[in-house]
């Protein structure tokens, strides 16, 4: 599978969203990651599909929306309006997993599940069938600039060989931590989509991005 490297724009200057996000076209992203936060799945808040809608007029980049909201089935038209390529939903955020999943892709976007630190693959294993993306979070939800938490890597593996045994073709990804170090460690369990926020905006972005590009 493709290595993709999807810088965070939770990690990018508010005030200056459109500037950064052509800067990272530029400097040859291969998608933008777009943090949804509500205050209540996490605590903390960011922006809606508003943001998403006057992002897309400024790049032709893949917009890979990460929502860390309670029951995202609600805001699927909405996101697939504003010009997301794919929408990413918490197994732990709604009642109803699969029917969200499907009702995403039945909005023409591609489909992502995500599991938080604490949830083991069992849980998303039903619905694996149906999705272009499994993303592993290698932090807990809701803030950049954690530490990357390595025992993640086993579910990693366990979704690599799922994928292997069931001739399954989802994207692995991970987020939280990833830097020129762990992004290696990822590599090696099977992840092939990389998030990564602080390490990519705190220097120069076209420099932090071939840091990592290097080790893949
Ligand atoms: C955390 C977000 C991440 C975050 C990663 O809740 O989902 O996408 O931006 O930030 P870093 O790379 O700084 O860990
Ligand atoms: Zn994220």
């Amino acid at each position: 599978m493709k290595n993709k490297i999807a810088p965070s724009i939770l990690s990018a200057d508010f005030g200056n969203f459109a500037r950064d996000v052509k800067r990272l076209e530029s400097a040859g992203a291969d998608l933008v990651h777009i943090d949804v936060m509500d205050g209540h799945f996490v605590d903390n808040l960011t922006f809606g599909a508003g943001v998403v809608s006057a992002l897309r007029v400024q790049t032709h980049l893949f917009f890979d929306v990460h929502m860390m909201v309670e029951n995202p089935e609600k805001y699927v038209e909405d996101f697939a309006k504003a010009g997301a390529d794919s929408m990413s939903i918490h197994v732990e955020a709604t009642h109803h997993i699969h029917g969200a999943l499907q009702k995403i892709k039945n909005a023409g976007m591609k489909a992502s599940v995500v599991i938080n630190p604490g949830t083991p693959v069992e849980a998303i294993k039903t619905v694996l069938p149906l999705v272009d993306m499994v993303l592993v979070m290698t932090v807990n939800p809701g803030f950049g600039g954690q530490k990357f938490i390595p025992e993640m890597m086993d579910k990693v593996r366990e979704l690599a060989q799922i994928r292997t045994d069931k001739k399954l073709d989802f994207e692995i990804e991970v987020d939280g931590g990833i830097d020129d170090q762990t992004i290696k460690v990822a590599k090696a369990a099977g992840a092939n989509v990389f998030v990564a926020g602080s390490f990519i905006f705190n220097g120069e972005v076209e420099k932090n991005i071939e840091k990592l590009r290097v080790n893949l």
